[in-house]
């Protein structure tokens, strides 16, 4: 068993880029890609994923705008948006005479694997040299972008993916210990978290203070104030309306 292959390292070197060279990413590397992405495991092979790559140059402008505003949604080589897509199986149905009719495991299929495929992908262009940052600021105006891409029913977006030439070298940003994620036989007590969380908390703002961030904050206070308050409270109507059962 080899814990030091080239894949792994590649693995362990991840950080989000958020500058990019101003160079394209060519077709041949997106299509690689997103090949590559597709051999991700997928529930019964559902396949409930879509990709469509934005060129235009306005929609990018319009895309930075309604994710944020963030930048390198226009600027980076290239912008991707991972769609869970329902719309293969229910033409399926329909073409056979059969009603399209799922509740809430669907949908969470259809998320789960477009994020496993969506992650695969990111390896892909990750080891061909390229650098790349999520962009779940998607989801804060969806139905706008929803109307920007033409979405048909049964079609969500999730999320964007900037792809590009690295200009930046950013410090890695650390995990939570593994003794806090990874357990044997039964979960812990809360105690054991909770002081694993703050050996955590210092390791986040010395890598914080390292990045010379405005905020110096650990990581279990940043989390408390995220989740302490709603965030994108239209997404369930919005998913409801594209088709989505949440039921
Ligand atoms: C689904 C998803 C959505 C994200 N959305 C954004 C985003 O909108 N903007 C951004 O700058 N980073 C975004 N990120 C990047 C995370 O902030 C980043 O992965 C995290 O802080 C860990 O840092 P690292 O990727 O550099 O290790 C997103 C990441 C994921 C997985």
């Amino acid at each position: 068993m080899c814990m030091n292959s080239p894949t792994l390292e590649l693995l362990r070197s991840h950080r989000s880029i958020r500058r990019y060279k101003p160079e394209p990413v060519p077709d041949s590397a997106i299509r690689a890609a997103v090949e590559a992405g597709q051999m991700a495991s997928t529930s019964s092979s559902v396949q409930p994923t879509s990709v469509i790559v934005v060129k235009d140059h306005r929609k990018r402008e319009r895309l930075a705008e309604l994710c944020g505003p963030q930048r390198y949604v226009a600027e980076a080589g290239a912008f991707l948006v991972f769609l869970a897509d329902t719309r293969r199986h229910r033409l399926a149905c329909e073409r056979d005479g059969l009603t399209y009719d799922t509740r809430l495991e669907a949908f969470m299929v259809s998320i789960i694997d477009t994020a496993l495929m969506a992650e695969k992908t990111v390896i892909a262009f990750e080891a061909m040299g390229y650098g790349i940052c999520y962009i779940g600021g998607l989801r804060t105006r969806t139905s706008e972008v929803d109307e920007l891409l033409d979405l048909p029913e049964g079609v969500y977006p999730l999320f964007g993916l900037c792809v590009g030439v690295p200009d930046e070298q950013p410090s890695k940003r650390p995990r939570l210990p593994v003794e806090a994620v990874l357990f044997e036989d039964r979960y812990p007590d809360d105690d054991k978290l909770l002081n694993i969380m703050s050996e955590y908390d210092e390791q986040y703002c010395q890598y914080l203070k390292q990045r010379g961030a405005k905020t110096i904050e650990g990581w279990s206070e940043r989390m408390a104030k995220k989740f302490a308050k709603p965030e994108r409270t239209d997404l369930a109507a919005y998913y409801r309306g594209k088709g989505a059962r949440l039921d």
